[in-house]
């Protein structure tokens, strides 16, 4: 059962310790209800550091054909329902998730009275649902004319769906680990399975002399190089994770990123099929952006629900067809950089090199509220042996900033490119 899954989660951090008894786990709980969401502060923020800049992008700098900014202005503003449905049903689903004793306990305050607090788990199915009501009734109000990029639409989002499946089933009967990896592999299958596009790569100039070809036809190998990025994006957000508002400002800061990136490419290029291809991403991130940005106003320190594997492998899955069917895969793993760090330290324990316990979190102490790294392979720990202890909020922060520098890094990375590279 998950309650008892989650319990025992908080007491037992190694995979050697013996699972101790209900008595010796269940701390004594308290039942409050959740905490009024933090939306005015995570709106303020966005607003400021993505909307305007955005609807800049779009409105003004760039000079986007007429039907193409309808379609994209709609979904915004469906997206934008969407915000405050997922913000509506958020406290609503927590009670139910509660009833069915869905819940954990906040490891990173454990010995505080929060630390005893059952705190709803597994959101990310209000986060998911909301999602792909507003992905599918989008079907009905997209004007371009071409309509061969309904059926990859729909096979996308078919693994989403899929893959909210699988999650939400990992939250529920708490698949273990080496199990979960493999989660995202099935998921991915309606997306590889109707994919009909090009598999075909566009060879970097400075290879191009020594290769003696401009274009590259990769075959069924550019199909398992994509099946492979979904497994890495939905894992690697899984396990980048654990602090309040991580799992979810993670895939904020990315989903701003690809949005601008996929805008930008629009605005600079003339090749329809181009174009289309990126309007296809920001038709599926910005509903993604806007359903996790009411998530993130619940689960932002102090966290009053927790999203689940149903999230995480949710928004990976999501940034993954949208990086696969838009065509802009490489540049998808450099605003990842942190996860594939993570993902780089996590190795040698993944493996099963070093023993890996259930949980890789720092050590909290309840008398000064600060974190201390540990020895487990993870940014989160790496961040705190070289910045010292600090609170968890910082540290989120501080993880959020390095995100967004990374994201900052690969834009600066393609204009330094563009035109010598591809
Ligand atoms: C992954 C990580 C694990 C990490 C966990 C945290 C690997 C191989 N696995 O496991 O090391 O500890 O994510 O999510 O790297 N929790 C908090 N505070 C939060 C978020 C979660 O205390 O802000 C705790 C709660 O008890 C919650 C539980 O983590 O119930 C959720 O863990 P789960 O998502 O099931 O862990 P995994 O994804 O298996
Ligand atoms: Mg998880």
């Amino acid at each position: 059962m998950a309650a008892r899954k989650r319990a025992t989660s908080v007491a037992s951090t190694s995979t050697t310790a013996k699972p101790p008894t209900t008595t010796e786990t269940q701390p004594k709980t308290t039942e409050a209800p959740i905490a009024p969401s933090k939306a005015g502060q995570i709106l303020k923020v966005s607003v400021i550091f993505f909307l305007v800049p955005y609807l800049y992008l779009i409105l003004y700098h760039y000079n986007i054909e007429a039907e193409l900014k309808r379609s994209i202005l709609i979904n915004a503003l469906l997206s934008s329902a969407g915000f405050f449905l997922t913000l509506i049903m958020i406290p609503v689903a927590s009670k139910y998730v509660l009833r069915r004793n869905l819940f954990g306990f906040d490891i990173n305050k454990k010995g505080t009275p929060q630390g005893s607090v059952k705190v709803p788990e597994s959101l990310g199915i209000a986060v998911g649902i909301v999602f792909l009501v507003l992905a599918i009734l989008f079907q009905y109000f997209n004007f371009t004319s071409d309509s061969n990029w309904l059926v990859e639409y729909n096979a996308a989002l078919a693994s989403v769906c899929f893959m909210i499946l699988l999650g939400f089933v990992d939250d529920v009967l708490d698949v273990p680990w080496r199990v979960k990896l493999l989660l995202p592999s099935i998921a991915a299958l309606p997306l590889l399975m109707a994919y009909a596009g090009h598999t075909t790569i566009i060879i970097p100039k400075p290879l191009v002399h020594y290769l003696g070809l401009e274009v590259l036809d990769l075959g069924w190998i550019y199909k398992l190089y994509m099946w492979l990025l979904a497994i890495f994006c939905t894992n690697s957000i899984n396990i980048h994770a654990g602090l309040n508002g991580l799992e979810v400002g993670q895939t904020v800061v990315i989903a701003s990123a690809i949005l601008i990136h996929n805008v930008m490419q629009i605005g600079v290029s003339s090749d329809p099929e181009y174009k289309q291809a990126h309007a296809f991403s920001i038709y599926l991130v910005q509903p993604l952006l806007a359903t996790s940005l009411a998530l993130l106003s619940y689960n932002w320190y102090p966290s009053s629900v927790f999203v689940g594997d149903t999230y995480t492998y949710f928004a990976g899955m999501t940034m993954a067809v949208a990086g696969i069917l838009g065509h802009f895969s490489e540049t998808l793993l450099i605003f990842f950089l942190p996860q594939v760090l993570n993902f780089l330290l996590s190795l040698p324990q993944l493996s099963g090199y070093i023993p890996c316990p259930r949980h890789r979190l720092p050590r909290f102490d309840p008398r000064t509220g600060l974190l201390t790294g540990t020895n487990d392979g993870t940014l989160v720990n790496l961040f705190l042996r070289k910045f010292g202890r600090m609170s968890e909020k910082s540290l989120c922060i501080y993880l959020l900033v390095f995100q967004a520098i990374c994201c900052c890094f690969c834009f600066m990375l393609r204009w330094f490119l563009t035109g010598w590279y591809k």
